[in-house]
């Protein structure tokens, strides 16, 4: 029997591409340097299915790739994916969640520690050959336990951000997300919060939002205007769902004290990006599940879905927008 042809568009650990040949014929891109979308169109002329992170799945890819089924992603974000373009087309979209969870969740804790405690920039300091005798209380850090946290959004990923919040540092938890969760208030005590009241109490906030057409710039001009002078502003879900250039104002003008970035508006950042010369502002380049461990497991993840799909069977984890297809 014939197998299913697949492409490989991003390099995947050996034992996933085993696991992808048992069932299909495939073709990959093996260079670290992402596959231009020429080259990407040409690979998929043939193909039912295809590998992929980040690659932004439009209207002209979809349409001038006759035979494709599905689109697998190897992330839990599928802001790549233009829902429309694959409704129309009759292609399906899948994703990774469940395997990041505590992963993404560990870094947002981290990103929350180190801007309080100034991690990053004391640690410049003693590679300086600097010491503590010279850092005077302007530069002390701010608390983590029993400060006030405030999530937005109470997905997987935020519900393990407040379970180690709440459990490891005993943190005040609000919570703003568009439905009430009750079973995460009762099992972690956390609280909801309205959206404005967050953004006024909190100690730190972290968006915790996937991006979608509702979440573009939910944090803009107004948004740090309400927070307190002392807020740390913590973003590890994705860059456009803040107003970039009004967190630097905010920065800038001291309207709140630091902040934890992983994603931006544009990634890679720019070179000349003001955030890059604050030292207030930890930078991390988008490494949120980026554990050897973990990265495997969504390879593998989204392996097994891109299979099901071209092997016929119901994927484990088509993206909601697309299960009725
Ligand atoms: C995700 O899975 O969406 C993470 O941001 C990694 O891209």
């Amino acid at each position: 029997m014939t197998k299913p042809k697949v492409f490989i568009a991003r390099p995947v650990p050996k034992k996933v591409e085993e696991f992808v040949a048992e069932y299909c014929e495939y073709k990959k891109w093996d260079h670290d340097e992402k596959i231009s979308k020429d080259e990407l169109i040409e690979n998929l002329v043939d193909v039912e299915g295809l590998l992929t992170v980040g690659t932004s799945i439009d209207e002209e890819i979809l349409s001038r790739s006759p035979k494709l089924k599905v689109v697998s992603n190897i992330s839990v974000g599928y802001d790549n994916f233009d829902i429309e373009a694959m409704r129309k087309n009759g292609v399906i979209g899948t994703n990774t969640p469940f395997v990041l969870n505590e992963t993404v969740s560990d870094l947002v804790m981290a990103l929350i520690i180190s801007t309080a405690r100034r991690i990053t920039q004391m640690d410049q300091y003693v590679k300086q050959g600097r010491w503590k005798n010279e850092i005077g209380s302007d530069l002390f850090g701010a608390d983590v336990n029993h400060a006030t946290l405030g999530l937005i959004g109470m997905g997987r990923i935020g519900k393990c951000v407040a379970r180690k919040a709440k459990l490891g540092f005993d943190m005040n938890v609000l919570y703003y997300n568009r439905n009430r969760r009750p079973d995460v208030e009762n099992e972690l005590e956390v609280e909801y919060s309205d959206f404005d009241d967050l953004l006024k109490k909190s100690d730190f906030i972290s968006v915790m939002v996937p991006y979608n057409r509702d979440t573009y710039h939910m944090i803009d001009y107004r948004e740090f205007d309400l927070m307190k002078e002392s807020a740390i502003f913590i973003n590890a879900s994705r860059g456009q769902t803040v107003n970039e250039r009004a967190l630097i104002d905010a920065l800038n003008d001291k309207k709140i004290f630091a902040a934890g970035l992983d994603v931006y508006e544009k990634e890679p950042v720019e070179g000349n990006n003001p955030i890059l010369e604050m030292c207030n502002v930890i930078t991390l380049p988008h490494i949120g599940s980026a554990t050897k461990k973990t990265r495997f497991d969504m390879a593998m993840l989204a392996a097994e879905n891109l299979t099901a799909a071209v092997l016929g069977k119901v994927p484990p984890n088509v993206v909601p927008e697309l299960r009725d297809l």
